[in-house]
């Protein structure tokens, strides 16, 4: 079996820290505490609107981090030149609307061929693995395959959400991209209680991952937090 890698998706330190305006707390220091845990890559995701990472973000995690930082984007032509620009690991290009909380679907690879090849090809041309974040539908992963993608994301958020027949469409999308010499990846809605199935798809060999360890987090590191908190209250009445 080949080795599964685990990619941390850090938006959401982004988006508290943006809740203040202010620098705490940073992303990048998440993403480094996440490499400490075992992450072996960092993904953000830098929205159209800014609405967490920034573009400085980018550019202070690639100079800090020690795995490889994926990039989640839109195919659009400003995002595509801060790409090139910037040269991260790896880019995933998802669809993206200004009015959705998350992404919420496929990019519709097979409809729009002609529109996405130009930049797959500009970003694989300086060194960068392209990933496309797609729904596990043969169409999708073959027209992936066309036009020149070495990764498809398979997006598990209908099997997350418990749609059923899910888990037999992502078992069935991840098989085919063997043949197609598609490297394969998954994420979205995944947590400790639905990711054991799609960890098992013997050809997934990444998985990206961001909301609910971020969530899980906050939760997990509140009561360390809160008893540091009081102690250094109680020392400045001692
Ligand atoms: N993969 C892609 C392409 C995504 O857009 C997201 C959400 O930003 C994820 C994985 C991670 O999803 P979640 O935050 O639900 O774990």
């Amino acid at each position: 079996m080949k080795p599964l890698r685990l990619g941390v998706n850090v938006d959401h330190v982004a988006t508290v820290r943006n809740a203040r305006g202010g620098l705490h707390p940073d992303p990048l220091i998440g993403a480094l505490a996440a490499v400490q845990g075992g992450a072996d890559g960092i993904t953000i995701h830098l929205r159209e609107d800014r609405r967490h990472i920034r573009d400085e973000d980018v550019r202070r995690f690639l100079s800090a981090l020690s795995v490889p930082l994926n990039l989640e984007m839109a195919a659009t032509e400003e995002m595509v030149a801060i790409a090139v620009a910037a040269r991260p690991h790896a880019v995933c290009l998802v669809p993206e609307k200004r009015t959705e909380v998350t992404t919420e679907g496929g990019l519709d690879v097979a409809g729009q061929q002609e529109a996405l090849r130009p930049a797959v090809a500009r970003l694989s041309a300086v060194g960068i693995r392209v990933s496309m974040f797609v729904d596990p539908d043969p169409a999708q992963l073959r027209a992936s395959a066309a036009i020149g993608a070495a990764v498809v994301e398979l997006h598990t958020g209908a099997y997350a959400g418990g749609r059923e027949g899910e888990l037999a469409r992502l078992r069935a999308a991840a098989a085919l991209t063997a043949s197609l010499r598609l490297e394969c990846h998954a994420g979205h809605g995944l947590t400790y209680d639905n990711v054991g199935p799609v960890a098992a798809l013997p050809e997934v060999v990444e998985l990206n991952i961001g909301h609910f360890l971020i969530g899980e987090a906050i939760i997990e590191g509140l009561a360390p937090v809160v008893a540091k908190m009081k102690r250094l209250m109680q020392a400045a009445r001692a």
